[in-house]
């Protein structure tokens, strides 16, 4: 059922009320393309069943260490063997206790002990484990809690979450699992190598709005799709992240700090005023080139006939940065309706910046995916169509290609 070469992830459900979110995280994890092996615990067992997850993998679910359908009754050792990674959610107190103590008396806390995986040259590694806690706000505090996800800490497990908020025992504080899709992707995240780790990178994202009146105003189109891609691609690098994004209905990406602005000059303060110490400044908004020249403080009526606006220039953010004394390494954004090579080279020389990213309208604007073509010194560097994840996944690379030359 699922594809030859699919990251195999383990996916271990223990006994909290959150495995029901374990389901919906299969779902996502094999729509991504992953071939998923679910091992549920006894307790994990009491809240959703092996059918469910069957169902969602495609694969037969595995509860007994004891079971001899493997051939040679080594499903411990033989599950983590080809895997990418294990994932525990809900990982419960009790599986953390044991986890922390190095016990075995089930098939997960066993396989999670006798964990490895093939690296990519053939020699053996520890199959990386990452566990989200799920509880009650007062056993996550507990001193023994603590103690122990220290203690994993420690021993090189990556732990997810947990979030604060209302809890299943009508209780409100820490120890919620996160979502299923903020666990899909912390998981998806963890697979990206880190090449822009330690780094700080700046984002622009989305239209800017510039007001006529307080229901009026003149934007440009832009989803804000390809520059929340690229914040979440840079985050995923490993990089610290802040985002400033014009008005978008999208949701923030995980870990990336969001600033939310309004109109260009609103954008260009809040870059101006956190530029310092980025090494990477990738300016994706579609900012408006100009604004009314006054805004109304009040609603224009149809009666008073405004038939003429008079405008004047918005700040250009990105060529204030990139004649920054030091400034960081500069991308721009062309969207071009024709000429796209002519055009975005030309921009690109005259903002004095090394790298643009250009595309033609019709091929991404508003969409999920995009087509576009990198151009530097070194020339121009077109990228195969694909979502604007993945091509934003590209970008960062390049850009760490052209900050880090040697790595
Ligand atoms: C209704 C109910 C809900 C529970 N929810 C949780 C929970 O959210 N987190 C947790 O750590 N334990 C929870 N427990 C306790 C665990 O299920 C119990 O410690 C069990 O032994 C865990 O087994 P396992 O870690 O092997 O799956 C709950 C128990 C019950 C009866």
């Amino acid at each position: 059922m699922n594809s030859p070469g699919a990251r195999r992830i383990v996916l271990g459900v223990s006994g909290g009320i959150a495995a029901y979110k374990a389901a919906e995280l299969t779902r996502l994890l094999v729509k991504d393309g992953a071939d998923v092996h679910v091992v549920l615990t006894a307790g994990g067992a009491h809240f959703v069943t092996a059918v469910t997850f069957q169902a969602l993998s495609g694969n037969r679910v595995w509860t007994d260490l004891w079971d001899p359908s493997m051939s040679n009754n080594m499903a411990h050792i033989d599950l983590t063997r080809g895997a990418q990674a294990i994932v525990v959610a809900p990982a419960s107190a009790d599986f953390l206790a044991k986890l922390a103590n190095g016990l075995a008396d089930d098939l997960l806390t066993t396989l999670c002990l006798a964990r490895q995986r093939a690296g990519l040259d053939g020699a053996l590694a520890d199959c990386p484990l990452l566990v989200a806690p799920a509880m009650n706000r007062q056993m996550w505090e507990s001193p023994a809690t603590q103690r122990n996800i220290a203690r994993l800490i420690d021993d090189g497990v990556v732990i997810l979450g947990p979030a604060a908020g209302d809890q299943a025992c009508g209780e409100v504080g820490q120890g919620r699992m996160l979502e299923a899709d903020e666990l899909f992707e912390d998981v998806i995240s963890h697979f990206q190598p880190k090449l822009l780790a330690g780094r700080r990178v700046l984002l622009t994202a989305g239209p800017t709005f510039e007001p006529i009146d307080p229901v009026r105003g003149i934007t440009n189109s832009s989803s804000g799709k390809m520059g929340f891609a690229l914040a979440r691609a840079a985050h995923e690098a490993g990089a610290q992240v802040t985002l400033v994004s014009g008005p978008v209905s999208l949701a923030t990406p995980r870990g990336v700090a969001r600033v939310d602005v309004q109109s260009a000059r609103d954008m260009r303060d809040a870059v101006i005023s956190r530029v310092q110490g980025n090494e990477v400044f990738i300016a994706v908004a579609a900012v408006a080139d100009y604004r009314p020249a006054e805004t109304a403080q009040q609603k224009i009526k149809r009666s008073r006939e405004l038939r003429t606006l008079t405008l004047e220039s918005n700040p250009d953010i990105l060529a204030e940065v990139a004649a920054l004394p030091r400034p960081p390494y500069c991308v721009g954004f062309a969207a071009e309706s024709e000429n796209l090579e002519a055009y975005a080279s030309a921009k690109r020389i005259s903002k004095n910046i090394p790298l643009i990213v250009g595309n033609l309208i019709q091929d991404g604007l508003g969409a999920d995916d995009n087509r576009v073509i990198l151009f530097d010194d070194n020339g121009s560097t077109p990228l195969a169509p694909a979502p604007k994840l993945e091509i934003a996944r590209q970008i960062v690379a390049h850009v760490a290609r052209r900050i880090h030359p040697h790595r």
